[in-house]
Formats: structure tokens, sequence, C-alpha cells
């Protein structure tokens, strides 16, 4: 709900309030962000105007060394306000909203309000960036102008409130309305001024094989920024970023989530500023970043999005996951089955060929899987990193009788095609540079420094998206497709783009990024009902502009079950686990060399979107008919682990995860512990998401083989155990009379929840008998969770 009276404006979501209001100044001074004040549309004007006058700041003198706005308003410091886009010069010390530059060389602006109107119909998409969707009915939108009298440069900021997730979106554009050229020189999508101190900020590290290591530190008076420059999003930092009190945990307490739907180099900060107020700002990042504007031009800043829960990181989790999935996801992949893949990178990486990979694909149809991906190597002259990208023609010597033809075999097979591409990249080495060296991101007579032997295409220059766009759309059309990887493996450097005049190349960095989204537009309107997954050398990439145009994102380049454990709980944060693929590897690990149980394997992995990784032609039998089963289960409960509502209930050395479907009537849980410890047997599965008045059947299947192996196990370390206890094999006996069926219990949804579930003791040490749970090091199990 938007309501606005007089100079107030209440946006409304079903548990939050977004509130400001145009000061005596005409200044929006932001007056609330958290939760709902109890207004409803039923509320009449006077309350909501009383409620906002008692939030408005109020100061009766000129504080001390400060600058006050002006001799009429001497008791306005802008310092000290509260604002919803700051600006530079008026007073405000703080990191600023919005700084443009004027002809005179000046960078002082005072936005002030000019108009509000609500936003009626369809939400209409950002010019040139993805956006959140919405239908007619599905938002409300409110379009605030201010302008700066002196210039006739207009700041315009857009607010989408989408109720029902607790969820508000934001958007700025700037509008020269002087008449001389302008460089805006920063402009944030979002700013929220806290009217206390005492937050801290989580956000989410890492590198390549090491995405979204969660960090917290306090927010105090030296700004804390959370920033990537490394032309896209990036593993350093991700974009998503969670303000919240010290003692918010999992279940508890307030927090304000904030990401960006942008793919390219971001900024958030918080900052305590001298009087205890906290700022939190994000937005493209300022570093290296220009863009002019001449008279009558416009530059639009990315949508942010933000979020406030007080039921924890969970209930923020909750809400967040829910707007993905039907504001950002493409509508054509809402609540769709994603395909069973295997991929052929870790299988044979780039020794490929079409007899090698149909070899693979008969083993994968053998197992029941969907959809073969061909990875790196099938174009140019491929046959390592050094060469060949942006020369888009099939390798005749890997597959003699064309793509086209190869997909047509897959298909026979009743596998669907997927393909690779990089289409961001450029080797020195390929016809693409020799032809055009000029649509490479190099400095001309400047020495460049390499990454993976490849350098950056300017898609900064239109002809180059257009080109690789059609190019790629023309092959791609008819090898028919289903699926493609699209993958970026580089960091920027030296950037620079041939295209651009000397006073533009700040621009570069986002135009660069305004490219890729057109290449993207390009390309899945080429190719309708294929589905697009996002890569950037594993999760470089991870973001909500990339998830507007694919549905699923490679998490990370490391398939390691313990690390992918930790990586997609940092995911799962912000994004639900649909949109993180993860795949099931061989050992050792390609990435650790660590061996971890294949069933560990695979019970992480199917909680994204679920696929294979490795050279299942040459697997012994045994493992391969393992891997069917997993296949099969894995259908069978794939509605669940793919549309349903995934809750962490314990994050750590012990990952304990649950995934119900929306009638919550069916629920897969996991418990995968890191390291095994003597002594510690007794552990819970408390569930969340159930409904509490259905009774359910909880059970869980242990392994036989890990039975057997356990059995085994404990025999060899501790035979005396065994024979003071009942002897393994008699143990190993009942369970596969069993039917594998090691727990098995029937509560109400209110006690699974409540109190949870004891389960079995895990070995411990000392005892030894069939009511013992093997689990060593990495061990995991799945419990499915279904209503009577
Ligand atoms: C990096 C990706 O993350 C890998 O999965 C693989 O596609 C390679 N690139 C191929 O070069």
């Amino acid at each position: 709900m938007i309501r606005i009276i007089n100079n107030c404006f209440a946006l409304c979501t079903e548990h939050s309030a977004y509130v400001f209001r145009v000061n005596e100044t005409g200044h929006p001074e932001h007056l609330h962000y958290g939760a709902s004040l109890g207004w409803t549309a039923d509320t009449p004007d006077g309350v909501i105007e009383n409620d906002c006058a008692a939030m408005a700041e109020k100061r009766s003198f000129e504080l001390g060394n400060t600058v006050v706005y002006s001799p009429e308003h001497k008791t306005v410091m802008l310092e000290d306000l509260r604002l919803e886009a700051a600006s530079v010069g008026k007073g405000d010390l703080r990191d600023p909203f919005a700084v443009v530059r004027y002809a005179d060389g000046s960078t002082t602006s005072d936005f002030v309000f000019e108009k509000a109107e609500l936003l009626k119909g369809a939400k209409a998409p950002l010019e040139g960036l993805p956006s959140s969707h919405a239908a007619e009915g599905e938002a409300e939108q409110l379009l605030v102008i201010l302008k700066d009298a002196a210039s006739g440069v207009a700041l315009e900021l857009t607010y989408t409130v989408y109720e029902a997730f607790d969820v508000i979106c934001r958007s700025s554009r700037i509008v020269n309305g002087s008449g001389s050229d302008v460089d805006v020189l920063r402009l944030m999508s979002a700013q929220v001024d806290f009217s206390e101190d005492g937050f801290e900020l989580t956000s989410f590290h890492g590198a390549w094989t090491r995405e979204m290591e969660k960090e917290t530190v306090p927010v105090k008076h030296a700004l804390v920024v959370n920033s990537s420059v490394c032309g896209a999003s990036s593993n350093r930092s991700n974009p998503f970023v969670m303000l919240h009190r010290p003692q918010t945990c999992e279940s508890f307490g307030e927090v304000w989530a904030f990401n960006l739907i942008y793919s390219g180099n971001h900024y958030e900060s918080a900052g305590v500023n001298a009087y205890g107020k906290t700022r939190f700002l994000n937005g493209i990042n300022p570093q290296g970043f220009s863009f002019r504007l001449a008279p009558g031009e416009a530059f639009q800043a990315p949508e942010a999005v933000m979020c406030w829960s007080d039921r924890g990181f969970s209930g923020m989790s909750q809400c967040l996951h829910g707007f993905v999935r039907k504001h950002i996801t493409p509508d054509e992949w809402q609540g769709l089955s994603r395909p069973v893949l295997l991929n052929s990178w870790e299988a044979s990486y780039f020794d490929i060929s079409e007899s090698k990979l149909l070899r693979l694909a008969r083993a994968a149809q053998g197992a029941g899987i969907e959809l073969f991906v061909v990875d790196d190597g099938w174009f140019g002259r491929r046959d390592d990193d050094t060469s060949s990208l942006g020369d888009w023609f099939v390798n005749k010597k890997k597959f003699p009788s064309g793509l086209k033809a190869f997909g047509e075999k897959l298909k026979a097979m009743g596998l669907q095609f997927g393909i690779w591409i990089e289409p961001e990249m450029i080797s020195v080495d390929s016809e693409l540079y020799r032809a055009h060296p000029d649509w490479s991101m190099e400095i001309p007579g400047r020495a460049h420094s390499e990454g993976r032997n490849q350098r950056i295409l300017d898609m900064a220059n239109p002809a180059v998206p257009e080109y690789i766009g059609s190019t790629l759309a023309a092959l791609l059309k008819d090898t028919g497709v289903n699926y493609i990887k699209w993958d970026m493996n580089r960091v920027f450097s030296d950037v620079f783009s041939q295209h651009l005049p000397a006073e533009r190349q700040g621009e570069t960095a986002h135009r660069y990024m305004l490219g890729v989204y057109r290449l993207f537009d390009i390309l899945t309107k080429a190719l309708p009902g294929v589905l697009f997954e996002g890569c950037a050398s594993g999760g470089n990439r991870f973001d909500l502009g990339i998830l507007c145009y694919c549905p699923q994102i490679w998490g990370s380049d490391n398939t390691d079950a313990l690390c992918r454990a930790r990586i997609q709980e940092g995911y799962s944060y912000g994004y639900p686990l649909n949109c993180v693929s993860a795949h099931v590897s061989s050992v050792p690990n390609h990435q650790t060399l660590r061996e971890t149980p294949l069933a560990t394997r695979f019970n992480v992995a199917c909680f994204g979107s679920f696929g294979y990784e490795l050279n299942l032609a040459d697997l012994p039998q045994a493992e391969l008919a393992k891997m069917k089963e997993q296949v099969e289960l894995y259908k069978k409960w794939r509605d669940v682990l793919q549309n349903g509502d995934f809750y962490r209930l314990e994050c750590g050395s012990t990952h304990k995860w649950i995934c119900v479907s929306k009638d919550k009537r069916r629920a897969v849980g996991m418990l995968m512990r890191e390291l095994a410890e003597a002594n510690t047997q007794y552990e819970d599965f408390k569930a969340a998401g159930l409904d509490p008045d259905l009774t359910y059947r909880f059970y869980s299947v242990a392994e036989k083989q890990d039975i057997r192996q356990f059995g085994d196990l404990v025999n060899t370390v501790s035979p005396v155990h065994i024979k003071q206890n009942s002897l393994a094999h008699n143990l190993i006996a009942r369970f596969v009379k069993l039917d594998g069926e090691a727990e098995c219990a029937e509560l109400s949804g209110s006690a699974l929840m409540g109190s949870g579930i004891r389960l079995l003791p895990s070995y411990g040490g000392t005892g030894f008998n069939d009511r013992t749970r093997c689990f060593p090091d990495f061990a995991s199990r799945l419990y499915y969770i279904e209503a009577i």
C-alpha cells in the first residue's frame, strides 16, 4: 500500500513501513523504515500526518560548527537530517547519494521536491537494465521528482512496493535539464538513514572456489564499505548485504537486507555520523565512474532491493526467496522443473570430441540424466585456454558432422542438448581479434595485464553485442540447443573503450554492463524456451541482474561437498537455492583432493539445481547404479527441492537444511556433519515451514553401502564393541531386511518444529548396535517428511 497525504509518503508492506515527508526546505526527510506502524487503507489521513510529525526531526537551535541550510532555515542542518537522497555542498558531510559536476566545474547540488505521482499499470522495465517485474496489480509504484533549481537538473526517485514479500525496490535517474553538458560522478540506487547507531553489517566475501563466506562487522563512524571493482558483481564481495542488530539471529531480531539488480561494479556503505545516525547506501561503484549527459539526456541507476524482517535472518531469507522467484526469475521459468544434467567439464576438460562425448552421453542416459552439456572446447581451435574466444564456429576436427548432428544424436538418446559459451571474451589468438583488435578492452600503446590468457570484448561499443549476438543466435538456433551455460572468466584490467572519447572513459565499465544486458536480450529473445545458466569462473557474477535472464547460476567451481555446503548456505541468505547450480563430481575432489561419500555429494547438490560433472563412462558399475538410484530419488522429490521453501536450520560445523513443498505436505531435510567427534552422539532434527496441524511421517534411508562399510569399519577398529553388542553382520542384515530404512517416526508438524525429533545416536566410541547411526567425517543424511 502507498499513501500520499499532503507532504507525507507512506509505503507499507505486510509487516513493514517505509515513511518520509517533504520538510520545510523541500527536502525529502526519511522518517522510518522498519516495523509496520499499523496503518491501513482505512487509517484516517490525520492519524498518519500526526504520526509523521511526531517522527520528524526537531531542532530549535543552530548546532555549533555546522552549516545551516539557509538564513531563513537556521535549524535545518543537512548534516544531521535523515534524507532520502543526499547530495554534496549544502552541509551534508556524509557519504552522498548523488554527485553531479556542472559545466562550471562545481559539484554542489540541492535537490528539492518538485512533484510526486503514483505510477499505474504493469511495472515498466528500466532503460537498458534488468529490473524486478510486476504485472498490473502485483506491486504499487511511486515516482518522486526532485530538482536542483540553480541548474535545472532533476533527480527522480522511484519506489516499488511488493507488499506480500516485505520488499521495497528503489531506483533513481538523473535528467539533465540544464543547458550544458553535466557529468554524473555518482548516483546511488538506495539510501536509508536511520535515527540510531548500534548496527552490524553482514556481507559475503571470498575468491574463486571460496564464494560467499559470511562476515559480520560493527557499523561505527569509520565507513564500512562492501564493493567490487572487478567489472563484475564479484566473488570478492557479493552485492547482497544485511544490516542488523548485534542480537539478531536466525529466528529472531530485526534485519534490513539490501541487494542490487546489477552485475557490474557495485558499492554498499554504512557509517554513523557525528550525531549517532546511521546511513546506508548502495548503487554503482563511484570509483572510476563518471557519465556525461548532454542537455535533455538521462542516466538511469540500477534498481535496489530492500527487505525488512523482525523474524531474524530466516524470516528475511523467506521474503527474499519468494520475491526472487516471483519478481526476478523470468516468467517462463517460474515453477518449472529444471533438468538433471551432466556437464563435460570435470569429466574431460578440453579433451573432448564427438565420440568421447557420445560415450559419456550414453552413460548419462543410462543413469536417467536428462540434459547433456558440452562445456568449453567445442569451437575454433580451442584445445586449451590460450585461443579462439570470439571464434564461434564449431571445431570440425572434434565434431566432424557438426553440432546440429551431434545434438540430434543426443536427442535420439532422449537427452536434451546444452552448450557452453563465453560470449564476452576475446583471445588474442583468434580470428576475431585479428579482424577487430579495436573490439578488445585494452589501452593502445600500453602493455596489457592478462588473465586466463584472454581479453574482454568492449561491450561498451554497441557494434560488439550486436555482432556476437547475431553470430551466436544464428549458430545456436540452427543446432537446436535446449540449454546455454554463459561463462565469464576474467576480472577487469586496463579498463578502456576504444570506441569512447577521452571524456567518456569513466562510462566504460557501466556501458560494458549495458552491452552485456543487450547481448542477454538478443540471445534470450532469439532462443525462446532455452534455459540459460549464468557462470563467471563459478560465482564471480552471482547477482540479481544475471538472475533476471538466467534462472540459475553455477555457484562455484568448487564441487567438494563440504565446501559446497558452506557456499550454498552463504547464497541462501539472499537467493533461493534453486538459483544455485550444484553438481556431484568425482573423488578425490578436483579442487580440494578431499574424499567425501557419494551420498553426501548427492545430499548437498540436490538442494540446488542438480546435476553431475564427472566421467560417468568409466565409473564402476556399482557406483553408476548408485547414481541411477540418486537420479530416480531426485526426480521423485524434485518439485519439493526445486520449488519448495528452503530454510537453514543450523549452520556451522553441522549443516541442517529443509525444503518444504508449497502445500506443506512434503519436505526434504538434510543433516551433514563436517567432522565427527567421539561421544557427541545426540542430535535433533527440528523442522521449519511445516503445517503445525498436520501429522507427518519422518524417515531416513541409510545407505546400504554405508551400513556395510560402517560394520566393517567398526569391526576392524573395535572388535570388542562388536562382540559386546550385536554382530555387525546381523546389523547389516537387519537394515537390509528393513529395506534400508534406518529411522522412522510419526509426529505432528508442531512437534517436529517445536521440539524436533531426537535422532538415533551416532557412533560415539563405545557402543555399537542396531540403534547406532553411522556418521563419520562428512557423513550426511536426507530426511523425508510426508503428511499422512
Ligand atoms: C569456468 C567455469 O566456472 C567452469 O565450470 C568451466 O565452464 C570453465 N570455465 C571452462 O573454461
